[in-house]
């Protein structure tokens, strides 16, 4: 599984790119307006996110028409060669994932809930899609049963490899709260988690760990006075 960072904010995609396991970033208008985001700077913001990471960059579209969608879709991606076009799972969004596709613009279908959507999603040409996991764990739903249920029933039909078809489609499990989120992604074979600052960060901890690297450091100090 490959780790995405789900952020806007240039100093943590920064930092996480520093820890060397960083593969790609998405973003939403949320995450763009949490970090203070301004309209006229968004394209120059995606552009500085694309010289951090080499790896995919979602950006999403606005619109909610499919024209809107389509032309929002075509300047993202002329941003930056690493650029994915962010499209909400409608209908609208369907048909504008099925242009953007055929003109060789990468899309990542976000909002992906169900079985049918993702692969609707699929079908229509998306590159990604974007399950999201814990917002149906804060509606008292198993979001990972869902993930688990997504990746199933994309398997089924070859679409995570390139099917007889030409299809091909990576998981992107998305709205992870935690660490355990993480790992079960990882086990139901989810392509990429997208995964926010601070649950990454706690990704690489463990309390046995720290406990471990004290017991060394005390003891390296036992060492050298002796
Ligand atoms: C996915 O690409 C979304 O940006 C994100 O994971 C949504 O997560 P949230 O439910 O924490 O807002």
């Amino acid at each position: 599984m490959k780790f995405f960072l789900d952020t806007a904010s240039l100093e943590e995609i920064a930092e996480a790119a520093s820890w060397g396991a960083l593969a790609g970033v998405t973003t939403n208008p949320t995450l763009y307006a949490r970090i203070g985001g301004k309209l006229a700077d968004f394209e120059d913001h995606i552009k500085k996110i694309c010289q951090l990471v080499k790896g995919p960059v979602s950006a999403e579209v606005t619109a909610s028409d499919t024209e809107g969608m389509v032309a929002q879709g075509r300047d993202l991606a002329k941003l930056a060669n690493n650029v994915v076009v962010k499209v909400p799972m409608t209908l609208e969004g369907l048909a504008a994932t099925r242009s953007l596709a055929d003109e060789g613009i990468e899309v990542n279908m976000t909002l992906v809930f169900t079985v049918p959507q993702a692969i609707l999603a699929a079908r229509a040409g998306a590159r990604y899609v974007s399950p999201f996991v814990g917002r149906f764990d804060d509606i008292s739903e198993d979001g990972l049963d869902h993930l688990a249920s997504i990746v199933a029933a994309l398997n089924n039909y070859d679409m995570r490899d390139e099917g007889p078809n030409g299809q091909q489609v990576e998981v992107i499990a998305a709205s992870i709260r935690n660490p355990n989120h993480v790992t079960q992604a990882a086990l139901i074979g989810a392509d990429i988690a997208t995964v926010p600052f601070d649950i990454l960060k706690k990704c690489a901890k463990h309390p046995l760990t720290t406990n471990g690297l004290a017991a060394f450091e005390a003891d390296w100090e036992k060492v050298k006075q002796q």
